[in-house]
């Protein structure tokens, strides 16, 4: 057991009601961490801590702040592999893309440390003589930043160093059952030598976290919500910040689509189906929802891509695996349910379901004290299906066949969700149509659903979110607000729009 962790407000540990055990899911007899909830007055009092150590960090310079961030994605690789060997002990994530998960964090420092010496703002002719015009990027002042586990320390990340950077101070609440690896990094931020108040951890369970949350906003010490999670709690704080005349940067969940037209290299498609739907035991919001795959090639898709998943390992996430176990008892309850939506008109080509044990084995696997789980595929969803409809979080995929690019697009944004979507074509032409019509924000050619780089935008619409966009310059539009400054240095007032010198034009003239 690793310990007793609780909230850490202006440096400080604060005090805890209730406890909640972090398990590791491939031993769940095993306590990674106890933690210390906090109630919603405590929240609330970190973002009353926040607001206030918030004017001092806008004062430090942005190069030097962004030396900080530079430190912290020192810090952050030097402790690479132990942060990742938790991750993988906390959430079951196969240790390679736990590294992976790590490295993300890294480049995420790599891009925000010269953000320090840039953070341009523009100067702009006036319209008159004598006046110049500027814009400046100013901090929202605090982000309360809300974050899932499946992506425990590379999600918050994105949230995390830009708003840092800008000038921001934030308060994190990471979900309980990747605690363990949130209070690891924050550490490694803490010792960054950011001053005390300016990041605030708080661990609550959501009720207390959206009471608190909804007092700060009354109070005016939360000035940004970052959330990501699932499209329910999603609408809720959307709602909540709306009421405060908000806009939040929420990254919501996924029903992603992959389209494999006749002409695609199917062996490739099959390799970014295998990885996008069962990696990280499919729970990304990134990961393969349904492989909508052309009619001449479907059965051959489909065939070869059963075959490899057979191949694939699922086992200890700490060895060579593709797909450990679920993240925590709550998904693996839940993913319970979504097999159930498993209807007769389906055929499931990839053998057992459910959870693996003793006497639903897979080969000689049987998934001991773990929550493993039989990987899914499902065949014949159809556009009425909650199969096809919803968000499955864990390793289960659905395939439907198409006829035409129009019924493949049609039937790729039917859920209406919008975060990530695959193309696997050899036709450029297909590729951009594609492009053209899919409703995501995220669009692959020949490449998974999943893995997108860190200094690209990373967003999505309809029901993946409200359209705003994290990593690379975009992020910097979620935690910095434009200031127009004019300064008139003409000693008299000069009339915008009224006192403006006229050039005029021979109307009439032709040639
Ligand atoms: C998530 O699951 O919330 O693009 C994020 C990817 C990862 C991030 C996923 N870089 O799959």
């Amino acid at each position: 057991m690793t310990g007793e962790i609780s909230s850490v407000i202006g440096g400080k540990q604060a005090a805890g009601g209730t406890d909640y055990d972090s398990i590791n899911p491939s031993r769940v007899d095993e306590v990674v961490a106890r933690i210390r909830l906090a109630d919603a007055e405590t929240f609330s009092s970190a973002c009353r801590t926040a607001a206030a150590a918030q004017r001092e960090w806008a004062r430090v310079p942005a190069p030097v702040r962004g030396r900080v961030i530079a430190s912290i994605g020192r810090l952050v690789e030097a402790n690479a592999e132990s942060l990742a060997r938790l991750v993988t002990r906390e959430i079951g994530k196969p240790y390679a893309e736990a590294l992976g998960e790590v490295r993300e964090i890294v480049d995420t420092c790599d891009f925000f440390l010269g953000e320090g010496r840039r953070l341009y703002g523009q100067t702009v002719p006036s319209e008159m003589p004598d006046k110049n015009l500027f814009t400046f990027r100013v901090p929202v002042g605090v982000a309360a930043v809300i974050t899932a586990g499946n992506f425990p320390v590379a999600v918050p990340s994105w949230y995390l160093v830009p708003a840092l950077l800008a000038g921001n101070a934030v308060v994190w609440k990471p979900a309980e059952y990747a605690a363990a690896s949130a209070e690891a990094l924050y550490r490694l931020f803490a010792a960054s030598g950011l001053p005390d108040g300016v990041l605030n951890l708080v661990f609550a369970d959501g009720a207390a976290t959206f009471e608190g949350l909804e007092a700060a906003l009354d109070e005016g010490t939360v000035h940004k919500v970052g959330f990501t999670g699932s499209t329910e709690v999603g609408r809720r704080i959307g709602e909540l910040c709306g009421r405060h005349l908000q806009s939040p940067c929420l990254e919501l969940g996924g029903k992603n689509p992959m389209v494999v037209a006749a002409d695609a290299d199917l062996d490739l498609a099959v390799e970014g189906a295998l990885f996008s739907g069962f990696g990280t035991a499919g729970q990304r919001c990134t990961s393969l929802g349904t492989a909508i795959v052309h009619e001449s090639v479907h059965d051959e898709f489909l065939g070869r891509l059963t075959r490899a998943l057979a191949a694939a390992g699922i086992g200890d996430p700490a060895g060579d695996v593709l797909c450990g176990p679920l993240l925590d008892h709550r998904f693996a309850s839940r993913y319970e349910e979504y097999l159930g939506w498993i209807q007769p008109h389906h055929e499931v080509v990839s053998g057992p379901t459910g959870r693996i044990t003793a006497g639903n084995p897979r080969g000689d696997f049987t998934g001991e004290g773990g929550l493993y789980y039989h990987p899914v595929i499902v065949d014949g969803v159809r556009p009425g299906d909650r199969l096809f409809l919803e968000e499955t979080f864990g390793p289960i995929i659905g395939v439907t066949s198409f006829s035409t690019l129009e019924e493949a697009l049609e039937l790729a944004n039917r859920p209406g969700y919008g975060l990530s979507s695959s193309v696997y074509t050899t036709d450029p032409a297909t590729a951009f149509r594609f492009r053209e019509g899919i409703g995501a924000g995220m669009v692959s050619v020949n490449n998974s659903t999943s893995g997108a780089e860190a200094h690209l935008p990373f967003g999505g619409n309809g029901r993946s979110g409200n359209g705003s966009r994290q990593s690379g310059m975009w992020v910097l539009d979620q935690f910095t607000r434009w200031q127009a400054m004019n300064w008139d240095h003409s000693g008299r007032l000069q009339k915008a729009q009224m006192d403006v010198v006229e050039i005029v034009p021979d109307v009439n003239f032709r040639l």
